[in-house]
C-alpha cells in the first residue's frame, strides 16, 4: 500500500507507471479492487470530489463521503485521531481536502495503516491535478521535452502549480510565470523556473502552452485586487487569444472574466474539459497505484 501526499515524494518511474496506468483505464474498463475508501473533504469541490468518486465506482471500491463541516475535526479531533478512526473502521484508503497546508505529514501517515491520497490541501499540493494537466499535455504533444510552459495568474496560493510544475520539468518542459508582483511567491526560485514576467503579453510571445489559474479570492486575506483591472493585466482576452500559439488549460473552477473572457472557457484552443474527463482516468490510475502496490 503506498499514499500519495505531494509530487516531490515521486521518482519519474513512478510517474511514467501512474500515467501509463491513466491511459490503461481510458482504454478498459480493468480489473477490480475490492474494500471501501472515505472522501474527507472539508473545502469546496466539484470535479476533483466527483471524479474520485466515479473513480472509486469503476474499480469497485465502496465510497463514502465526509462534507464540509460535518467532520468531528470541527469539534477539535486531531486529524491522526480522526485518521485512526477511518483505520479503525476498516477502510482502505482516504482521499482528503483541506483548506489548510497537511505538513510535516511523514509522523501521521507513518503511524496509521492506510492509503493517503491528497486531493489538495492547503496552498500546498495537489497531486493529481498536477498529473492530470502533465497526462493532458502528453497527450495531446507527445514529448513536451523542451516546450515552454507558462503559468499565469495567482501564483503565490496555487496548489496546482506546485504540483504541475515540478512534474512538467521532470520531463523536460520548461517553465515559467507571470502574474501581478504581490501574487509571485518570494521563493520562487526554489521552482527554478526560466523567467518571471509581470507583463502577460511578452510572456505569451515566449509560450508555447498557457496554464490559467484560479485567482482564489478566499485566500487573499488583506491583499485588494481590482478584478477589471486584474483581468485587463493577467485575463485571457479575445486578442490574447489569437497570439497563443498553442493550447490553454485551467484547472477550475474558472473566475469568467477574471482568469478567462467567457466565451473562450471551451474555445478550440481550450483544454478545461480534456482535463476534467482525464480527472477520472488519472484518479483511477492514483487508486490502483496506492492500493495494489
Ligand atoms: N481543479 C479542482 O481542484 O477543482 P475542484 O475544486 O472543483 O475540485
Amino acid at each position: 500500500m503506498r499514499s500519495l501526499i505531494s509530487v516531490m515524494d515521486l521518482r519519474k518511474e513512478e510517474v511514467e507507471e501512474i500515467l501509463s496506468l491513466g491511459s490503461e483505464a481510458k482504454q478498459v474498463q480493468g480489473e477490480k479492487l475490492s474494500g471501501e475508501a472515505i472522501l474527507l473533504f472539508l473545502e469546496p469541490s466539484t470535479r476533483t470530489r466527483l471524479s474520485f468518486e466515479k473513480a472509486c465506482k469503476r474499480l469497485g471500491l465502496e465510497v463514502y463521503s465526509v462534507i464540509g463541516e460535518s467532520s468531528s475535526i470541527v469539534k477539535g479531533e486531531s486529524l491522526y485521531d480522526t485518521f485512526k478512526t477511518i483505520e479503525a473502521l476498516g477502510f482502505r484508503c482516504v482521499i482528503f481536502r483541506f483548506p489548510f497546508v497537511f505538513f510535516p505529514y511523514r509522523q501521521i501517515v507513518d503511524k496509521v495503516r492506510i492509503a493517503f491520497i491528497n486531493a489538495g490541501d492547503g496552498t500546498h499540493q495537489h497531486p493529481t491535478q498536477g498529473l492530470i494537466d502533465l497526462f493532458t499535455l502528453k497527450e495531446k504533444l507527445g514529448d513536451i521535452k523542451n516546450l515552454r510552459v507558462l503559468y499565469v495568474g495567482d501564483i503565490l496560493h496555487s496548489r496546482v502549480f506546485r504540483s504541475g510544475a515540478p512534474l512538467l520539468k521532470m520531463f523536460g518542459a520548461k517553465v515559467s510565470v507571470c502574474g501581478p508582483k504581490s501574487l509571485i511567491p518570494e521563493d520562487i526560485n526554489v521552482f527554478e523556473v526560466e523567467q518571471v514576467f509581470f507583463d502577460l503579453d511578452k510572456a505569451l510571445d515566449w509560450a508555447d502552452t498557457v496554464i490559467w489559474l484560479r485567482l482564489q479570492k478566499e485566500r487573499q486575506e488583506e491583499r485588494f485586487i481590482y478584478e477589471r483591472s486584474y483581468f485587463r493585466r493577467f485575463g485571457l482576452t479575445a486578442q490574447r487569444y489569437n497570439k497563443l500559439k498553442g493550447f490553454f488549460m485551467h484547472p477550475g473552477p474558472v473566475n469568467r472574466e477574471v482568469d478567462i473572457e467567457g466565451d473562450l472557457v471551451y474555445s478550440e484552443k481550450s483544454l478545461v474539459q480534456e482535463q476534467v474527463k482525464n480527472g477520472i482516468y488519472i484518479r483511477t490510475a492514483v487508486l490502483k497505484w496506492c492500493l495494489e502496490s
